[in-house]
């Protein structure tokens, strides 16, 4: 392993991966290529924009030439795939970029990647995948029920890659993290949305009871099973990543609230997501068999994320502008307006 392409680099994980492996892995480079949608971001790169070991290219993963170009380039001998369209409310609101990315773009990548020989072609997936679990653990054998746009198209992004282990022993790796927060998460999700909003003292958004469960897993500790999975992992295996801390939303936002000094009066109950998945929970003894351990509890997470986003509004309050607003209008004004009738 040498050279390392780190595609969707420019995003929240995937850039938070850059930022470790650059340090942690001085003998690799790591060229990052990303479209640079509304979710990528050149200031997640800053501090390794001067490192020696790092190349930024800008580009689609759905496009064959653009891909074939960067990999001979540049030599690739292995890809960690991070681009997708990952956020649920907008693949409901409109799912054309989902398809185009996560579940076409992979298969572009994979197949230039097989033409040029590469090695290791890692894919980040997600818990989604297995879909509403109402009791007990996703294993990596369960099978997988995606229940909406965004985690269908990953999916099938995903089924492409055990497609291309099956039938050409390409090298390939699947990981399945849950639900990740951290510094440098664009203000769409759950908690920068709701940590940006507080600091401003504006309605939160909790979609029906706030009874939905998540699994909790702070974006270093994400990081550091894919790196485990990547140098460790068995080809044509998939592995679970999870925090093994599930929450109630709305505990999650009393949390948060708690931390900033905000009154819970700030909690807004709003008409539900569609198709919501109540519970996401999955087993991660597979990737600890390879020596994988989340450092990280919630709180401590949660502790380090509102002290970032507090320290931080030079990054959020730029993206909070623009195009941000106009979706934000879009899936919050009707709902917010029927929750106040
Ligand atoms: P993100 O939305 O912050 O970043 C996605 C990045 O991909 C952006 O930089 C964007 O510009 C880039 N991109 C999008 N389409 C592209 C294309 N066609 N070609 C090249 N680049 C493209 O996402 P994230 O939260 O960092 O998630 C990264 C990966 O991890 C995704 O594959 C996601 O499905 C997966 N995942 C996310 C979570 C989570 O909770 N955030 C949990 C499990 C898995
Ligand atoms: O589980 C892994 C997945 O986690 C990743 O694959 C996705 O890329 C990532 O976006 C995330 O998906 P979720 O839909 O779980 O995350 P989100 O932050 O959008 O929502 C978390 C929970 O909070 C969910 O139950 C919906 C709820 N929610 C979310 C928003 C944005 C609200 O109640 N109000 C909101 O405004």
């Amino acid at each position: 392993m040498k050279n390392i392409l780190v595609t969707g680099g420019a995003g929240f994980i995937g850039s938070a991966f850059v930022r470790t492996m650059t340090q942690r892995y001085p003998n690799y480079n790591i060229i990052v290529y990303d479209k640079m949608t509304y979710a990528g971001n050149m200031d997640n790169l800053l501090p390794v924009h001067d490192e020696p070991n790092f190349r930024f290219e800008r580009g689609d993963i759905a496009s064959r030439a653009s891909v074939a170009r960067v990999l001979g380039e540049y030599q690739i001998d292995t890809v960690v795939n991070f681009a997708a369209e990952s956020h649920v409310d907008r693949s409901i609101l409109d799912a054309d970029a989902f398809m185009h990315t996560n579940s076409i773009g992979v298969y572009i990548l994979l197949d230039e990647g097989r033409k040029h020989g590469i090695g290791r072609f890692l894919q980040v997936s997600t818990d989604e995948v297995y879909g509403s679990v109402p009791v007990g653990f996703s294993v990596e054998g369960s099978p997988l029920a995606p229940r909406n746009p965004y985690s269908a198209a990953k999916a099938g992004g995903e089924l492409m890659a055990r497609a291309y282990f099956e039938t050409y022993r390409m090298d390939v790796l699947i990981t399945r993290g849950s639900n990740t927060f951290g510094p440098y998460q664009y203000p769409e999700k759950l908690l920068p949305l709701f940590i940006t909003e507080a600091i401003d003292e504006r309605k939160l958004p909790v979609y029906g009871d706030g009874r939905q469960i998540r699994d909790w897993l702070y974006v270093e500790d994400h990081v550091s099973g894919i790196d485990t999975v990547l140098h460790h992992g068995a080809s044509g295996e998939a592995y679970n990543l999870a925090g093994e801390d599930l929450r109630h939303n709305i505990d999650v936002v009393r949390a948060l609230l708690e931390r900033l000094g905000k009154p819970e009066a700030l909690i807004q109950h709003v008409p539900d997501r569609e198709g919501h998945d109540l519970r996401y929970a999955m087993s991660s003894e597979k990737a600890a068999a390879l020596g994988w351990q989340r450092r990280f509890t919630f709180d401590v997470g949660l502790a380090e994320t509102v002290r970032w986003y507090a320290a931080n509004e030079w990054w959020w309050r730029k993206i909070k502008t623009g195009e941000y607003l106009e979706y934000y209008k879009r899936q919050y004004a009707a709902r917010l307006a029927a929750a106040e009738e």
